[in-house]
């Protein structure tokens, strides 16, 4: 066969295994090699016509093409295979987080440091608060839990309810013998929340009771005067939405606001114990009670926090409420404009507005908002580490000063 003919031949062969590259890297492979000998086979000492030259050249011009095409395609799935690769990764990657974090938020513990400052007390005071245990164990009968509250070396500890989930088969004894546990390294303080109500309200189980021989002390809308560290506290508590005085009076909530009011009325450095944040938060009763510190649970920092976004749903709060754990601290504009809302909401609907003339004295109050350290059965916590929250409260100008 002239060389011609046997070159395009190959030229043929080489043009048909290219368009059938798409089948196999090694079939792509070989058409390559194919196009190589196209170019190389000529002898180069032959002697060939101006046509055949012409002939040459197109077939030259179209194996070039052909490897063009045949580098585009491997280009191509050059690509494809780097995406796939990518995707594998990033799906792996994230069940590896999710699976991580799962087991982070549902084992893990850790402590969360707060300071604040005040000066009705003229020594520091250490609180470790617990709070939404939700029947979660950590270590044998919570020994890690236990131990992990022993290092802070609390002067007092503040429990503020749930710490069982209220179904069928309520764990009340784990309970019991977790504050026993509690109570040996601190004074135990303990409210309650919304399941242990149902357990009091619907099965009549006597928690006050129970709580108290194990050592702690149960308060629900009652406090105690107490000195910790030899300074004065009021340590009480309360299961209910607080809400602002007139508010409550809407809502048939006075009883709550009569507590409340009861409740500040002292000099002491007064801390209470409420499940429910929302109205601290959302209603302005930390502008309208005078409490020094409210601590609280119940919405576990929104239970699945995700990255960037925050926690997804807070109870009462609706979805991606913002910030629900930490300190939130009252500052004094927002309490001189609240007092002027509140005179022309009670002007408005005809209620006492008296409490609300003029500027009023302003005091910091916070709330102390933890995650808490378990969940309910039916969602679980992610990126949301079980919490042991730790507040230093130190004293400010070295003496216990009294309230105006
Ligand atoms: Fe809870």
């Amino acid at each position: 066969m002239p060389t011609t003919d046997r070159t395009t031949s190959k030229t043929q062969s080489a043009a048909k295994t290219a368009e059938h590259l798409e089948g196999s890297e090694e079939i792509f492979e070989a058409s390559e090699e194919d196009a190589g000998v196209i170019i190389h086979s000529a002898p180069e000492d032959q002697t060939v016509s101006d046509t055949d030259n012409t002939s040459t050249n197109s077939l030259m011009a179209s194996d070039t093409e052909n490897q063009d095409q045949a580098q585009k395609i491997r280009k191509r799935r050059k690509r494809r295979r780097i995406i796939l690769r990518s995707l594998a990764a990033l799906l792996l990657f994230l069940a590896l987080f999710v699976t991580y974090e799962l087991l982070i938020s549902r084992y893990g513990l850790k402590t969360t440091h707060y300071t604040i400052e005040t000066d009705r007390i003229a020594e520091d005071i250490r609180v470790v608060h617990l709070t939404d245990l939700h029947d979660a164990v950590f270590g044998k009968d919570n020994s890690r839990l236990i131990e992990k509250v022993r290092e802070q070396d609390p002067d007092v500890i503040f429990f503020t309810g749930d710490i069982f989930n209220y179904k069928q088969e309520v764990k009340v004894d784990k309970a019991v013998s977790l504050l026993k546990a509690l109570c040996g390294i601190a004074p135990v303080y303990f409210s309650y929340g919304n399941h242990e109500m149902p357990l009091i309200q619907n099965d009549g189980v006597d928690l006050k009771t129970l709580f108290e021989a194990a050592g702690a002390v149960v308060v629900e809308r009652s406090y105690v005067d107490t000195e910790i560290k030899g300074q004065a506290l009021r340590i009480g508590g309360i299961y209910g939405y607080c809400l602002p005085f007139l508010y409550a009076l809407e809502t048939g909530r006075e009883d709550e606001t009569a507590f409340l009011r009861d409740f500040q009325d002292t000099d002491r450095f007064t801390c209470l114990l409420c499940h429910m944040p929302v109205a601290w938060i959302r209603q302005h009763s930390l502008y309208d009670y005078d409490i020094d510190c409210v601590f609280s649970g119940h919405v576990h920092g929104g239970q699945i926090i995700l990255p960037f976004a925050g926690g997804v749903y807070g109870p009462d709060m609706g979805w991606f409420p913002g910030k629900m754990a930490g300190i939130f601290e009252t500052d004094e504009s927002t309490y001189h404009s609240f007092r002027k809302d509140m005179k022309r909401w009670a002007q408005m609907y005809h209620f006492d507005s008296s409490d609300y003339e003029g500027e009023g004295t302003y005091r910091p109050s916070r709330l102390i908002l933890s995650t808490g350290l378990g969940n309910t059965d039916k969602v679980p916590r992610f990126n949301n580490i079980p919490e042991i929250l730790v507040l230093d409260i130190k004293a400010k100008g070295g003496e216990n000063k009294q309230r105006e």
